[in-house]
């Protein structure tokens, strides 16, 4: 296969507005506040305001209480306050409110930039904004963190990422019993990586496992990683493969359940892998 690793482009002809846009919200999240989960709303909103409702930015609440303007009009403003949204999650029993009232406006910024003209398929602005909300939606967040448009989350809360990381397009990280990545962890576009399960007999009784994923292991395209799943160093589950067990280190799973067709050719000599539980930690 050629050797073709990602090019360098120039900056684009906005990257002084982009830049002084993101250092803005840097600031405005660097400052010590009292009420951390209102003060991060009022950010959340005022900045997709700006985006999105330029017309209302500057009086938002006078706008809300228009008559005049039409009903639908006023919803969607409220719509950018994500104490007038709710978010799955929050419909968990187990959902730690102290925890997740912080970080949902920044999961709510996250999720709604994705979906404006200027995020969306933007790649370099979204990274660098995804950048500074994970570090402060993760319960750790390393270096060097990629994330693509429209990943998901559940908590957020419960994701432990080392350095390196990325995340492709459309990635749904469960991360309700934990998720934890090591360094250099890559997974493709629009695989699931779940870390709770449901009772087949009754739908309410639900286990959360830490789900993880072990240095430089890679989960492909379309590929989905049951709860409790641990993948070792190295491992690798193939295009739509459903990894219901163990990844042993330097192997590569396919199919559905996942199953072992190879061994890395670059897999240090059997008995030199750490076993899996000597692993875990991810910085
Ligand atoms: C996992 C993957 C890399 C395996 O590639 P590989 O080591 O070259 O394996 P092979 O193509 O030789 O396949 C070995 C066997 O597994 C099968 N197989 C390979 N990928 C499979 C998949 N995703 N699902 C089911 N079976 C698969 C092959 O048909 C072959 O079966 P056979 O021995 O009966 O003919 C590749 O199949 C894959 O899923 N790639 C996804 C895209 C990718 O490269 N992602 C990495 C960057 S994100």
């Amino acid at each position: 296969m050629p050797f073709l690793p990602l090019r360098t482009l120039p900056a684009t002809g906005n990257a002084n507005i982009a830049e002084a846009w993101l250092e803005r919200i840097e600031d405005r999240l660097s400052r010590d506040v009292v009420d951390v989960a209102s003060d991060r709303a009022l950010l959340c909103r005022e900045t997709l305001a700006e985006l999105t409702y330029p017309e209302y930015a500057a009086n938002w609440e006078t706008a809300v209480a228009d008559e005049k303007l039409p009903i639908g009009t006023r919803l969607a403003l409220t719509g950018l306050d994500p104490r007038n949204i709710t978010l799955e999650p929050e419909f968990y029993a187990e959902c730690d409110d102290a925890k997740f009232q912080p970080v949902m406006p920044l999961l709510w910024l996250w999720y709604s930039f994705d979906r404006t003209v200027l995020g969306g398929q933007n790649v370099g602005l979204g990274v660098r904004l995804r950048r500074m909300l994970a570090k402060r939606i993760f319960k750790s967040c390393g270096e060097n963190f990629k994330a693509f448009q429209f990943v998901e989350f559940s908590f957020g809360y419960n994701m432990e990422v080392g350095d390196n990381v990325v995340v492709h397009r459309h990635v749904l990280l469960d991360d309700r019993g934990g998720i934890r990545l090591a360094n250099s962890v890559s997974i493709s576009d629009f695989a699931n990586i779940y870390s709770h399960t449901h009772s087949i007999v009754d739908q309410r009784d639900v286990t959360n496992a830490l789900t993880v994923l072990d240095e430089g292991v890679r989960i492909t395209y379309h590929a989905t990683v049951l709860a409790g799943v641990h993948v070792g160093e190295q491992g690798m589950v193939g295009a739509s493969a459903v990894a219901t067990k163990d990844v042993r280190p330097y192997h590569v799973y396919v199919g559905i359940p996942a199953k072992s067709v190879r061994v890395k050719p670059n897999a240090p000599e059997p008995g030199t892998i750490l076993r899996t539980s000597e692993k875990r930690d991810p910085r």
